[in-house]
């Protein structure tokens, strides 16, 4: 199987190991805008370098996976759908509503496959929690939290580009929700805070942010996040009903400290971030689009998933704008 990979920057290039060592892929053409590091990747890779994503998209492939800049996601989507080819895509599709559902449009028209890459579907506590949840071990759900605290940062020209924590960041969760309760959302309320460094004031965007979200089944839920965790990278879920508790992400790396006299220190090193907690993961979700592209198993997150997260992750926005519950069907 012959693979474009477009976009080699901090999960392009993870993607793109992952790729040259998938035993189904013969050959990896990687590209980006910054062509000096695309041909850097391709060159420490054994991959072949195409001079820019159009050039990619004429050569003979098989699929495609999009990792680059979130702006460009929609329109290289519709490119690489147009020609009839399996798309891989990053979250998000686009960072607005019509954006997303115009790439839907392209790719239900062309009849073609797109999987997100919402990985926590991929990730050993997630599907641990989701089968707890479906299993009725837990009983009645009555409160799920979710949590994603960065320990630093991401880069400053990152953060304008981002469309913001809500869309960038606890849309991860948000997905997530859905999926492990297998509930819709149906409002939110959203709270942002901007007080930390300077760099999110200046993008209109929050270095914080707390969700209270209600499902359709009436199961309350929060979902925070912050970019300036000092303690460590910490992704976890609690999900707790009538008859028992559990927790993904709860273990000796998870960067929090008890202070009651009795408890255990924790003694492992926290994860550095997202690409060490969730690297199986990523490796995972790839190897299920490989084999979504051959046929051999359905995709296992289509772009109806991404939009559906996407929502929630807009009425947050307006929440935090207007200070007010949002109905999620007010982003119909
Ligand atoms: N699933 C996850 O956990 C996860 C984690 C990180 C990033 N992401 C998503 O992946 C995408 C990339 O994030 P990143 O952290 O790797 O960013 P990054 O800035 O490190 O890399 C982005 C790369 O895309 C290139 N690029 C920009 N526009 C392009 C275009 N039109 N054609 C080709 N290349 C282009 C840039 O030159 C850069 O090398 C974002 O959409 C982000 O939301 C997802």
């Amino acid at each position: 199987m012959r693979i474009g990979l477009i976009g080699t920057g901090r999960i392009g290039t993870f993607h793109a190991r992952t790729l040259v060592a998938e035993p189904e892929v013969s050959e990896l053409l990687v590209t980006d805008v910054d062509a000096p590091r695309a041909a850097e990747v391709a060159g420490d890779l054994g991959a072949t370098h195409a001079p820019s994503p159009e050039e990619l998209l004429s050569r003979d492939l098989d699929a495609v996976v999009i990792a680059s800049a979130t702006a460009s996601h929609a329109g290289l989507i519709q490119a690489a759908a147009g020609r009839g080819l399996p798309v891989f895509c990053e979250k998000p599709i686009a960072l607005d509503l019509p954006g997303t559902t115009a790439a839907l449009r392209t790719v239900d028209e062309a009849g073609t496959l797109l999987q997100i890459g919402f990985m926590r579907r991929f990730d050993a506590g997630y599907v641990a929690a989701r089968a707890a949840v479906h299993s009725g071990s837990l009983g009645r759900l009555h409160t799920v939290r979710a949590a994603t605290s960065d320990p630093a940062p991401p880069p400053a020209a990152y953060i304008p580009l981002s469309g913001g924590l809500y869309r960038d960041c606890l849309v991860h969760d948000f997905d997530a929700l859905r999926w492990v309760t297998g509930r819709e959302v149906l409002s939110v309320y959203a709270a942002g805070s901007d007080a930390g460094p300077e760099m999110f004031r200046d993008a209109g965007d929050v270095d914080t942010a707390a969700v209270l979200l209600t499902l359709d089944d009436g199961v309350l839920c929060t979902a925070t996040a912050t970019r300036v965790n000092g303690a460590g990278y910490d992704v976890r879920m609690e999900v707790a009903g009538e008859k028992d508790q559990i927790a993904v992400g709860l273990d000796a790396r998870t960067p929090l400290t008890s202070v009651e006299p009795a408890a255990t220190p924790s003694k492992g090193t926290p994860w550095p971030g997202f690409l060490e907690r969730f690297a199986p993961a990523y490796e995972s979700e790839l190897a299920a689009f490989v084999r979504a592209v051959r046929g051999e198993a359905p995709n296992p997150c289509d772009g109806h998933e991404a939009l559906a997260a996407l929502r929630i992750a807009e009425a947050c926005e307006l929440s935090r704008l207007e200070k007010r519950p949002v109905a999620v069907a007010e982003l119909a």
